[in-house]
């Protein structure tokens, strides 16, 4: 069997559509929605990644802020400035790209974000709402996965999904939105005995470790969705998930590549969670 590419470039070009066409439509009525992207130090990936986020609200019409400090920045100045954005009508999404020099507690800041304005979705009551069947904003990277799996008619509800990892930014919210869409699920991590026990069984396997090749092809039920969130670089320098692409998707139905599958999707759930924060603002 060869796997179907779950294509995360064109589902995210279709996605950042439908968010461009609800920016137009916010603006009709007076409304330009806008993120506050905010970047402590001079990490050489971060400094990429808040470019890439600054770029995606030019892309869809939205207003964005790029706040940058040295990495000296004084916890208590970072925290002001919080409360700056948060008190902004103009600012409906704030961001604090991780990770947060030592001297600063990154959970403190990010606590200091307004729930309301936590496009990032991980403030301690987003994660607890999505925990209990809440409102609140989902986390990017596992809210496009699950749209994702939407996107290839895979209904989660009854089918056994395997998370591998357990993250705050991913594996347990990706395993709180799986069970919210009904499917029964493990969450495997760093200390499960035999992994290939469970992923054997998996209808639906996310892998989320930053680990190469934590999912061969051995370990993987014929027919599954393989969702693989992994960012690693091979022996080559070339990018690659945590799943050996090339023998998995010999059996798989469905995998998503790496590049151009859960990384973009990521992106443009952050435009997704930007634009609902201010349709809500302006309601
Ligand atoms: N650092 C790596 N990924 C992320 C992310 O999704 N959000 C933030 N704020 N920082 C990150």
């Amino acid at each position: 069997m060869t796997a179907q590419l779950i294509d995360g470039n064109a589902l995210s070009k279709k996605t950042r559509a439908e968010v461009a066409q609800r920016v137009a439509a916010l603006a009709a009525q007076g409304h330009r929605p806008g993120l506050a992207v905010i970047l402590v130090g001079h990490n050489p990936a971060s400094q990429v990644y808040v470019k890439h986020k600054v770029a995606d609200c030019e892309s869809v019409g939205m207003h964005s802020v790029l706040d940058r400090h040295p990495a000296d920045l004084p916890e208590a100045e970072l925290l002001a400035r919080i409360h700056e954005l948060n008190a902004d009508p103009g600012i409906h999404g704030i961001l604090v790209q991780l990770p947060l020099p030592a001297h600063i507690d990154a959970n403190k800041v990010i606590e200091t974000i307004s729930p309301a304005k936590d496009v990032d979705g991980f403030h301690v009551a987003s994660a607890g709402a999505l925990m209990i069947g809440r409102h609140g904003f989902k986390a990017c990277t596992p809210y496009g996965c699950m749209k994702m799996l939407e996107a290839i008619g895979c209904n989660p509800k009854g089918k056994h999904a395997v998370v591998i990892g357990r993250s705050n930014i991913v594996g347990k919210p990706m395993a709180m939105m799986l069970l919210q869409a009904n499917a029964t699920v493990t969450v495997c991590h760093s200390a499960t005995p035999d992994l290939a026990h469970h992923t054997r069984q998996a209808d639906i396997v996310v892998a989320a470790v930053g680990k190469r090749n934590v999912l061969t092809a051995d370990m993987v039920k014929p027919g599954a969705v393989i969702i693989d969130v992994g960012m690693n670089r091979n022996d080559e320098g070339k990018l690659c998930g945590d799943v050996d692409f090339d023998g998995v998707s010999k059996v798989a139905g469905w995998i998503t590549p790496v590049p151009g599958g859960v990384g973009p999707m990521t992106r443009a759930m952050l435009l997704v969670n930007t634009i609902e924060a201010a349709e809500y603002a302006a309601a």
